[in-house]
């Protein structure tokens, strides 16, 4: 694993963009594993920033989000195609049909993972995967106790991951119940990850990871099995080290 500890979240930021960017310029037709929450925002904001600086083209580029809540459509705003398109995808010059979410609204959504892990095969599998984690350790919507070996599948949020994230709802009874994510498995094919870490609220989950064995019970700790891991943690994140 590759660690950098950075100054604060606006310095994983730039860091983050900086390797995606560099990534993107080496590697036109790069696939992009992407995630949501308010981790990855900064570091969408400075991709833009760099896409109109420095021209950096996506028009080749191809992306696959971790998840998506079950029953919201992708215009709804707290989908997380609408967060997508607003944080990142309208701003730049992707190609909206190279853009993969799984379907929340999809009428079978079983056969939407089916569908979902099956394009991902045949897009030849994520080149690098952008990762956050939720503060039980969740990556994707992978929970505590999730196979490290499962594909993408429908998974019940836990209370404390709809907690998290009934920030972004009017009230916890909008918070869906169920979503979309890819696997551990599915994660895990990818063939680099990066892992951003930042704030005193990620400190536990932070320090339990540097300090664990792989566990199906700490989801996050499957990724020291995995060969390309670099991880961009700020002070506050790191802080429990
Ligand atoms: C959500 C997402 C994850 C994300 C995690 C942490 O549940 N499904 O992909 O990494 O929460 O979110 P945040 O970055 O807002 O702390």
């Amino acid at each position: 694993m590759n660690i950098k500890i950075v100054k604060d979240y606006q310095e994983m930021s730039r860091k983050a963009a900086e390797y995606i960017a560099e990534k993107v310029q080496r590697f036109p037709f790069i696939k992009l594993g992407l995630a949501t929450g308010g981790t990855p925002e900064g570091t969408y904001k400075k991709l833009i920033e760099n896409h109109r600086n420095s021209r950096t083209s996506y028009r080749d580029v191809t992306t696959f989000n971790l998840d998506e809540y079950i029953g919201l459509s992708g215009n709804h705003p707290n989908s997380y195609r609408f967060y997508m398109k607003d944080h990142l995808f309208d701003h730049i010059n992707i190609v909206p049909a190279n853009t993969h979410i799984p379907k929340g609204d999809a009428g079978d959504s079983e056969e939407e993972c089916e569908r979902y892990e099956k394009l991902l095969a045949e897009n030849g599998g994520i080149d690098l995967q952008i990762l956050g984690i939720g503060k039980n350790g969740h990556i994707g919507f992978n929970e505590p106790g999730t196979s490290f070996q499962s594909k993408t599948h429908v998974v019940p949020l836990t209370s404390s991951t709809r907690e998290a994230n009934a920030r972004y709802f009017n009230s916890m009874e909008e918070v869906p119940s169920h979503a979309i994510t890819m696997g551990i498995g599915t994660i895990m094919k990818s063939r680099e990850i990066l892992l951003l870490v930042s704030g005193e609220a990620k400190k536990d989950a932070f320090t339990k990871l540097m300090n664990s064995e792989p566990d199906e019970s700490f989801p996050a700790s499957v990724l020291l099995r995995h060969p390309n891991v670099t991880i961009i943690a700020d002070e506050a994140a790191a802080s429990g080290l």
